[in-house]
C-alpha cells in the first residue's frame, strides 16, 4: 500500500472516530470522546423535575473525563445529546447532567454514557416531566429515616412496594435523616442509593436534612450528593397546582432560623392564595405522642402554618407512624371535628404527620397515645401505627387522598381525604 493511500484510509477512519452527535433539538454538536470504560458505582437518579427540564446525576470511577445523556421521547426515535458536568467528589465522579428545553407531562428514555460508553440504558430508565397547568393529577410518596446499615435498616423494603404502586408516584420526599448515622457521603451508595435505585432512576426525590444528616457537614456531604431547589436546606417548588416547601430543622433548631423563616413567611404570604393546595415538610415533629419530645421550634410555626394556608407539615424524626387531628393555629386540636378520615372546609386548620419509620423502627418502644410523658390524654392523635410504613398522597383537583402504607405488606394501614 503506498504511502498516499493509507494516508487517505487513516483519514477517514478519524473521520468516523469522530463523528459528531448531533442535538437535533438545541442544534448542540459534541465529539464523543474515547477513553476508558468507567465503573458505574451507582445509578442515575433524577431531580428538579420541573415541565420544561431534569437533572440526571450518576456516579462513576474516578477515571471519568466526562458525561453526556442521550434521550428520546417515547415512541420518538430522534434522540438528542446533552454533555453534564463531572464533579470530583471523594475518590469518584458524580456525572451531572441538566436537561431543558423539555415538553411538558413527556416520558422520556434516557442513556448515560461517561467517557464515550453506555453505562446505562433500558425500559427503567426514563423520566416523565413536571406538568405545565394546575389541573393534572399526580401523586408523591413521602417518608423519613431512611437510609442505615444493612442489618439496621429495612430501606429496600418501602422501595419495593413503591414500585409495586398501581400507579406510579410522580415523585418522592424524604423527610430528613437520609442517610445514618451521621449524614456522611461514604455511606449514601449503600444505605441509601442501592436500595432505592429502582425508584430513583425514574422518579425524583426531594429530600431534606435530619438531625443525623446534620452531623456531617451538609456542604461537603448532603448538598453534594443532590441537586435541589434555592440554597438546598429551606426550597420551594410547585407541582400542578400544589406548591411544596422543604425546611431545614436542623438539630433543634431551624438552619440560619431568622432567614429561613423569612422566607418561609415571605413564600406562603406571596403564593398563599395562589395554589389549591401547600405541603411543608421538615424533619422534625412539632408535638407528638410518640417517644419524641415536642420540638418548641416547630410549634412555632403553627399559627404561620395555619394563617397561611399550609394543609398538611410532614415530617420524621420518630420512628413510627402517627397522624394528629387538624391543627388550629394555636397548636390545639379542633375538637369540633367527628370524621377523622374525610375532612372537608379544613380552612385555617393543617395535619401533622409522622412518617419516620422509612428504614428505621424503634424497637424498644409502643404506641401508647396515653403515654403521660408526650400526651396527657392522646386526643391529639387520629392514628398511630408501629410499623415500617409510608406515606403516598395523591391530588386531583381540590381533592386530597392520604394513605399510610406498610412498607413490608404493602397494605394500607390509614386513610383520610380532604375535599375543598
Ligand atoms: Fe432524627
Amino acid at each position: 500500500m503506498n504511502r498516499k493511500v493509507v494516508l487517505i484510509i487513516t483519514f477517514l477512519l478519524i473521520i468516523v472516530a469522530c463523528k459528531p452527535t448531533i442535538d437535533n433539538s438545541s442544534t448542540t454538536v459534541k465529539i464523543i470522546p474515547f477513553g476508558e470504560k468507567p465503573g458505574l458505582l451507582r445509578q442515575p437518579y433524577l431531580q428538579m423535575a420541573s415541565p420544561t427540564g431534569i437533572t440526571i446525576t450518576w456516579k462513576t470511577t474516578a477515571i471519568t473525563k466526562n458525561c453526556y445523556v442521550e434521550f428520546q421521547e417515547k415512541n420518538q426515535f430522534a434522540k438528542t445529546v446533552v454533555k453534564g458536568n463531572i464533579v470530583n467528589h471523594e475518590g469518584n465522579i458524580l456525572n451531572e447532567v441538566a436537561l431543558i428545553n423539555l415538553k411538558p407531562s413527556t416520558t422520556y428514555y434516557y442513556n448515560i454514557y461517561s467517557n464515550g460508553h453506555l453505562l446505562a440504558s433500558g425500559l427503567e430508565y426514563y423520566f416523565t416531566s413536571a406538568p405545565n397547568n394546575n389541573k393534572t393529577a399526580f401523586s408523591f410518596y413521602a417518608l423519613g429515616d431512611i437510609g442505615a446499615e444493612e442489618k439496621s435498616s429495612f430501606a429496600s423494603e418501602p422501595a419495593s412496594r413503591i414500585k409495586e404502586l398501581e400507579k406510579k408516584p410522580d415523585f418522592g420526599l424524604g423527610l430528613g435523616d437520609i442517610v445514618y448515622p451521621k449524614g456522611e457521603s461514604k455511606n449514601y451508595d449503600n444505605h441509601l442509593f442501592k436500595p432505592f435505585q429502582e425508584v430513583f432512576k425514574n422518579t425524583p426525590f426531594y429530600p431534606v436534612t435530619g438531625n443525623h444528616d446534620w452531623l456531617s457537614d451538609p456542604e461537603k456531604n448532603f448538598e453534594k450528593e443532590w441537586h435541589l431547589p434555592g440554597n438546598e436546606h429551606y426550597y420551594s417548588y410547585t407541582y400542578s397546582n400544589t406548591l411544596f416547601i422543604g425546611l431545614d430543622s436542623s438539630n433543634g433548631n431551624f438552619y440560619k432560623v431568622e432567614e429561613q423563616i423569612s422566607w418561609l413567611k415571605n413564600t406562603l404570604e406571596v403564593n398563599k392564595n395562589k395554589y389549591d393546595w401547600i405541603i411543608v415538610y421538615l424533619h422534625h415533629n412539632g408535638k407528638s405522642c410518640t417517644y419524641k419530645e415536642d420540638y418548641e421550634h416547630v410549634k412555632a410555626l403553627y399559627k404561620i402554618f395555619a394563617n397561611n394556608g399550609v394543609d398538611l407539615v410532614l415530617n420524621g424524626h420518630a420512628h413510627t407512624y402517627e397522624r394528629l387531628k387538624p391543627f388550629d393555629f394555636e397548636g390545639n386540636v379542633d375538637a369540633s371535628i367527628k370524621n377523622q378520615n374525610q375532612y372537608t372546609n379544613l380552612k385555617n386548620r393543617f395535619i401533622s404527620i409522622t412518617i419516620g419509620a422509612g428504614g428505621k423502627i424503634e424497637k424498644k418502644w409502643k404506641v401508647n397515645i396515653n403515654d403521660p410523658k408526650n400526651c396527657p390524654d392522646g386526643t391529639i392523635v387520629a392514628h398511630s401505627e408501629h410499623v415500617p410504613s409510608f406515606g403516598l398522597i395523591s391530588i386531583n383537583g381540590r381533592k386530597l387522598n392520604f394513605e399510610g402504607i406498610n412498607s413490608l405488606t404493602g397494605k394500607k394501614f390509614d386513610d383520610f381525604s380532604i375535599t375543598k
